[in-house]
């Protein structure tokens, strides 16, 4: 799949094979995200690979919804504030960044042949203590990741006319 047919081929998954992924399809999908850009190349991010079905289950107070749990592999990105750039006007950039190397995962995924769910409708208090975060990491997204069960139609977006401005506003 060239970058392009990736982009238009990947869908959120919400039902997937219990067949488990490939280590080296994941090693090269972490590495899609290791390598992602981020402000003043601060990287303030941690990306936690839950495949242990306890561990997995364990989210189950955070995020409730039973189709997440049929996929074989989970993943939680995290971003540490403290170390992510400032910008003089105070806007820390750790969401940027995060969801940067998050997108990375999910394009390298879709490339894979896998489907992934971004999710950000958590409970951030309870995922905390599930996956045992300590002071100053935040959750930011977690997606499954696994081998879809389904073909997702494609969904509705905005006109480029909408969107797109030409100069200023
Ligand atoms: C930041 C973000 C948060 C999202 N959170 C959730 C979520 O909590 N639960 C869910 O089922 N889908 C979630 N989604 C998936 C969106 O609903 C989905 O991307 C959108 O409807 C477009 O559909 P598509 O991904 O199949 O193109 C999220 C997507 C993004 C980008």
């Amino acid at each position: 799949m060239d970058f392009y047919e990736v982009v238009e081929n990947r869908r959120s998954i919400r039902k997937y094979k219990t067949i488990p992924v490939e280590e080296e399809k994941l090693k090269r999908i972490l590495e899609a995200v290791r390598i992602a850009p981020s402000a003043a190349n601060r990287q303030p991010w941690h990306f936690i690979v839950i495949k242990d079905e306890a561990a997995k289950q364990n989210l189950k107070e955070a995020y409730a919804r039973e189709w997440f749990y049929t996929a074989p592999v989970v993943i939680c990105a995290c971003g540490e504030p403290g170390k992510a750039w400032i910008r003089r006007d105070g806007k820390n950039y750790v969401d940027v960044d995060v969801s940067i190397a998050f997108e990375h995962l999910v394009l390298a995924a879709t490339a894979e042949g896998l489907g992934t769910c971004w999710i950000g409708a958590f409970d951030p208090a309870k995922l905390r203590a599930a996956l045992g975060l300590p002071d100053g990491i935040e959750p930011i997204a977690m997606t499954p990741l696994g081998y879809p069960d389904e073909v997702p139609k494609a969904t509705s977006r905005k006109s480029m006319t909408e969107i797109v401005r030409p100069n200023t506003w």
